[in-house]
């Protein structure tokens, strides 16, 4: 059994790497489980901690735009334009890859998916080693994401020597994905860049996400992902009753006769989409925590980051959809 440490220190979680162990990360999105993204046999360690099916291909970590180089086979102009503008930042492109890329990181595929993260302590980290961090979110496969150290530790303490903490995720949801694989750019994921800002930089670009079942390019984004052990449903679908003490509604702003004893929860004190996309996992760790069996939720506004909670929702309570 290992012993599983959290610290601040870029030194330490470097020498892990440097050793070929996988570790916890922050990011501003959510924590990912990190390790060295051109070794094979680390990278097969990330998907063994998370339980992670070797389908689902990971995101390379890099510390700035010119080493993505090293890693893409070409970096179209559009996509250029968005790095620049958005990195470091939620955003992943996936371009065509090079030899030097294991398979199993793009799960076959020829597109690799690249970023560089918006955070102090694993930019410098990135600085430290000479590779980039292969790191899917740090949560057991299928459920809600990490956005503190903490909840890496709840899931992942034994498994991994090290969690470098870097206080809440600020932005509380994954990285939005753009794929250049084809002439038209699509958007594969949404996420913590508004497709809005997107479309601005790259109007011709096409939304993609993918619900189905069995048709996935991008196969995180499964039908039933990012879920909590409570079951979620829209009270929108539902004529909500108290069934119970364990059942509770989730507002996306504070109502004006809010109670803190009325199993009540909101998102944003003020509507603010931020800081509702900033505590919406943790606000659902929080209802598997108190044992909360059911939640009745609202629907976000469907614009800029309100966009990207209502898809995790919709997958979050999606095995629910189909029995109305
Ligand atoms: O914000 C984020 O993106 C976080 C932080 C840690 O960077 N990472 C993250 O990784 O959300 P993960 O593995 O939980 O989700 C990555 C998504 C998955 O849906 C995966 O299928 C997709 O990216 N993906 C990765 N590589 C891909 C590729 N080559 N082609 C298509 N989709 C890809
Ligand atoms: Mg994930």
């Amino acid at each position: 059994m290992i012993q599983t440490l959290i610290g601040k220190s870029t030194e330490e979680a470097a020498a892990f790497l440097n050793e070929g162990q996988i570790i916890g990360i922050p990011t501003e999105t959510v924590y990912g489980l990190a390790g060295n993204g051109l070794d094979t046999a680390v990278v097969s360690k990330i998907f063994e901690a998370k339980n992670r099916p070797y389908f689902d291909p990971l995101i390379l970590h890099f510390k700035s735009l010119k080493a993505v180089n090293e890693c893409v086979e070409s970096f179209p102009t559009a996509a250029k334009i968005l790095a620049e503008t958005f990195w470091p930042g939620p955003l992943t492109l996936i371009l065509p890859k090079r030899a030097i890329v294991p398979d199993l990181v793009t799960a076959g595929s020829s597109g690799v998916a690249v970023r560089v993260p918006s955070h102090e302590l694993t930019l410098k980290l990135l600085q430290e080693i000479p590779f980039p961090l292969a790191a899917p979110s740090a949560n057991p496969f299928k459920y809600v994401s990490p956005t503190s150290a903490q909840h890496v530790y709840d899931q992942l303490q034994n498994k991994i020597p090290y969690i470098l903490d870097g206080g809440n995720s600020e932005i509380g949801i994954e990285s939005t994905i753009v794929s250049f694989l084809d002439k038209t750019p699509r958007i594969l994921r949404f996420g913590g860049i508004p497709t809005e800002e997107i479309i601005k930089i790259c109007p011709d670009v096409i939304i993609d996400i993918q619900h189905a079942p069995n048709q996935h390019e991008s196969p995180g984004q499964l039908e039933h992902h990012y879920s909590p052990n409570c079951i979620l449903r829209p009270f929108s679908s539902t004529e909500y009753a108290s069934e119970s003490e364990k059942c509770v509604k989730l507002y996306f702003k504070k109502r004006a006769d809010w109670q803190e004893n009325k199993a009540e929860y909101f998102l944003s004190e003020s509507g603010d989409l931020k800081e509702a996309a900033a505590r919406f996992f943790s606000v659902l760790r929080e209802f598997d925590a108190k044992k909360i069996e059911k939640v009745y939720f609202e629907w976000l506004p469907e614009q800029g980051l309100g966009r990207a909670i209502n898809d995790r929702l919709k997958r979050a309570s999606s095995n629910y959809n189909a029995l109305g």
